[in-house]
């Protein structure tokens, strides 16, 4: 079987056609940057250019957006958690989220307003930390719930920020059915980054948070004189991610959208094969999951994002696990000039597939079905640094996931 499998999306629309992208828009993605400079954790995190990486793959530019400083906290997911429970008190509290008093809640100011408020969310680590952390600092229980396999440090992350937290014997999906159940009968809110039907509201919050990074991705872009990526390459579990910031850089008005890459484990890839199946219907992916990039182990697309996805992505990639392990070290060990990044299993895929189209031995065809030549910048995003540190090692020193090439 070949490492990777690529897929033209045959629905893909023009902007505007398709799903709507309102929620999406700068001005919306402003609205949610200014509710998380309130938090005096919030920076942008940087976006480092990969110039001798690009010219050796005979690109113009690859920028990497490293998630890894966000917050203190690893990775990219408290943008969607901590936006979402902002709204969620905002209306508890009856105030725009534009006058949230994020530092006076900090500060137990409305205790006794926010008393009996308690969370739930299902997780494969990164999200439910981010959900944890926030419920902490808004004073409020959490209850977070993960998936068989679930790497015990990830789970200890989460319990550190106060969080009552269960690792379960079921699938992430299942997972995510059980912490509903368990948040009805407790009178929880559920947290979740995902939608189904008649669950719309928080994910799209949770959606709408990841457009931080994209706002500060583009403005970064900007001032360094580049305009809107050609291509973007987006790792999808649920979708929520990849249809957030495709959503955001297709909302920008004037210029051409780029064309975005979703990127999937080959045991997961339910957009792959909802995009394959050409109906417009989204697929489930059932069973184990299994991969070592536990942030996109997920088999069923969130209804919300998946819109997005189905008319407007390019293409989709299944792709095994030994593409990340490769990003993972290409980023590690960058070439000569180029910075290094830390990034962990779900935030490296993107650059270990975009070497590999560009210089394995089906470069040209891939090159050109997906337009990639010399004026083509690409942006990436490492959505997460070494989450789980043993894993990291394991791969970037002792080459864990070797490429099929240098197995002995
Ligand atoms: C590090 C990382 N990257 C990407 C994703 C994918 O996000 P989504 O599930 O919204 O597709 C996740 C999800 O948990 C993640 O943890």
């Amino acid at each position: 079987m070949q490492e990777m499998e690529l897929l033209l999306n045959p629905q893909r629309k023009p902007v505007g056609e398709g799903a709507k992208l309102a929620d999406f828009t700068r001005e919306e993605s402003r609205r949610v940057r200014d509710y998380h400079r309130k938090f005096r954790e919030y920076s942008p995190t940087p976006l480092v250019s990969l110039l001798n990486l690009a010219k050796s793959l005979g690109l113009a530019n690859i920028f990497v957006k490293d998630e890894s400083k966000r917050f203190g906290l690893n990775a990219f997911k408290v943008l969607g958690g901590s936006y979402a429970l902002g709204r969620v008190l905002a209306r508890h509290l009856r105030t725009p989220i534009e006058e949230l008093d994020v530092e006076g809640i900090r500060n137990g100011a409305f205790a006794d307003k926010t008393r009996g408020l308690a969370f739930a969310t299902a997780t494969d680590g990164n999200h439910g930390r981010g959900v944890a952390w926030t419920a902490r600092q808004f004073h409020c229980p959490a209850h977070v719930f993960m998936p068989r396999g679930s790497a015990a440090v990830r789970a200890d992350n989460i319990r550190a920020c106060g969080a009552d937290c269960r690792i379960t014997d079921l699938n992430y999906d299942d997972t995510v059915r059980l912490a509903g159940r368990q948040a009805g009968e407790n009178g929880w809110i559920m947290v979740q980054d995902t939608a189904w039907k008649d669950y719309e509201e928080i994910p799209r919050w949770v959606m709408q948070g990841y457009t931080t990074l994209a706002g500060e991705a583009l403005e970064q872009l900007r001032e360094r004189g580049a305009e809107s990526p050609s291509h973007l390459f987006l790792q999808a579990g649920v979708g929520s991610f990849a249809g957030a910031a495709l959503g955001f850089f297709a909302a920008v008005p004037a210029g051409k959208p780029p064309a975005a890459v979703i990127v999937e484990p080959r045991n997961a890839d339910c957009h792959f094969r909802s995009l394959a199946a050409g109906d417009g219907e989204p697929r489930a992916v059932k069973g184990d999951l299994t991969t070592m990039m536990a942030g996109l182990a997920c088999g069923e697309p969130s209804t919300l994002s998946w819109e997005i996805i189905r008319d407007y992505a390019a293409a989709a990639l299944s792709v095994d696990d030994h593409l990340a392990a490769n990003g993972m070290r290409i980023l590690a060990a960058p070439l000569p000039g180029d910075p290094r990044v830390v990034s962990g299993e779900s935030g490296a895929v993107g650059c270990g597939v975009l070497e590999r189209i560009c210089s394995g031995p089906e470069a040209g065809t891939l090159r050109k079905k997906l337009g990639l030549d010399s004026g083509s910048t690409v942006l990436l995003i490492s959505t997460e640094g070494d989450t789980s540190p043993e894993i990291y090692r394991d791969v970037v020193w002792r080459g864990r996931f070797p490429a099929p090439e240098t197995r002995a």
